[in-house]
């Protein structure tokens, strides 16, 4: 297949109607970080059972239609020996692949931080498809204070967004575009909006720098909203139009599909923002999920670690999917979360 034709048909894939993607791609650390708090070792092979019961959720494509995964996870197989990939497939789910190498400080910019893996990307990426990966994600992180992030750090990580995103769109596989603006902190969601707004113009500018075709990516951006310890929280409500000023003014109506990562809010805060953000009328994007934490969490919860709880877990997850499926379109009320049948 073309190269154009094969990204459009990722895209198509991936952006429908009351649908998102699942973020399953927490590296090492992190998710030995996850698994500590349910009292769980980081092994291999715990690794690949919790991964594959996710993936095995009975009906999870009705909600999921992509999902992100660790390099390690394209390459394990589920107990009755398919390759996850193609598990995640037969349910209607594209398969993706977190390709950055994760964050150091940038050096002599105290506080700033830099994403890393462009060395050998190309090559990385030709294995991963083969694999069957379609699309993949790169993250890029600002921490937010009264002077961070710096100009340093933000056209930095934009020129390394961009850079990545071309060479997965010269090779067929769509780029998902990620810059977090941080959530720690105490600034007020004024702050968090200009800094966002900052970010974005910087990456689309070096993503037109870089000839990065529009049409055949997705930017899966933080929300707007005050910092975790700021003293007053905003209501979804305030999120939302926040939110969207600042979108509609830095990302072009070419985008197909904003997939919001959920950044350390809880889940339910996580769906009644993207709720919130879909009843403000019609967009010229799509605006749904690509959610971690908001989504795992309650399935993590009720798993903890044993086989013969995978079912609650799996009942977890497809509740979370379908509420913020739900939510993608607008048509989320809070009182689903005690009415609705896992
Ligand atoms: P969270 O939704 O937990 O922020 O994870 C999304 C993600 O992919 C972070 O890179």
């Amino acid at each position: 297949m073309a190269t154009s034709s094969e990204l459009e048909a990722t895209v198509k894939a991936l952006v429908q109607k009351g649908r998102g993607i699942l973020a399953a791609d927490e590296s090492g650390p992190t998710i030995a970080k996850r698994f500590k708090t349910i009292g769980v070792e980081s092994t291999e092979d715990n690794r690949r059972a919790y991964r594959g019961l996710l993936l095995s959720t009975p009906d999870l494509g009705q909600h999921v239609s992509g999902v992100i995964l660790y390099e390690e996870t394209l390459g394990q197989r589920a107990d009755d020996g398919e390759p996850l990939p193609q598990l995640a497939a037969r349910q209607g789910i594209v398969p993706g692949i977190k390709v950055d190498a994760g964050k150091i400080p940038l050096a002599l910019a105290p506080g700033d931080e830099i994403t890393l893996g462009l060395d050998g990307l190309a090559q990385r990426l030709q294995g991963y498809k083969q694999q069957g990966a379609r699309f993949a994600k790169w993250r890029a992180v600002y921490n937010v204070s009264g002077t961070l992030p710096s100009r340093a750090a933000i056209e930095a990580n934009a020129e390394a967004l961009a850079r990545y995103a071309a060479v997965c769109q010269e090779l067929g596989v769509v780029p998902i575009v990620e810059p977090e603006v941080l959530i720690d902190g105490d600034h007020t969601i004024a702050r968090c909006a200009e800094v966002t707004q900052e970010v974005l113009h910087e990456v689309f500018h070096a993503l037109h720098r870089h000839h990065v075709v529009l049409e055949h990516m997705l930017l899966k951006p933080s929300m707007v909203v005050p910092g975790k310890t700021h003293a007053r929280q905003s209501t979804p409500a305030e999120v939302a139009e926040l939110t969207l000023r600042v979108l509609r003014r830095s990302v072009p109506a070419a985008v197909p599909s904003i997939n919001f990562l959920s950044g350390g809010q809880s889940p339910a805060e996580a769906t009644a923002n993207l709720d919130a953000l879909n009843r403000l009328g019609p967009q010229p994007w799509n605006l749904s999920f690509s959610y971690g934490r908001a989504l795992q969490d309650p399935a993590l919860q009720a798993w903890q670690g044993k086989s013969d709880q995978a079912r609650q877990a799996q009942d977890a997850l497809r509740k979370r999917a379908r509420l913020n499926g739900a939510a993608s379109e607008g048509k989320y009320d809070a009182a689903m979360e005690t009415a609705e049948p896992r």
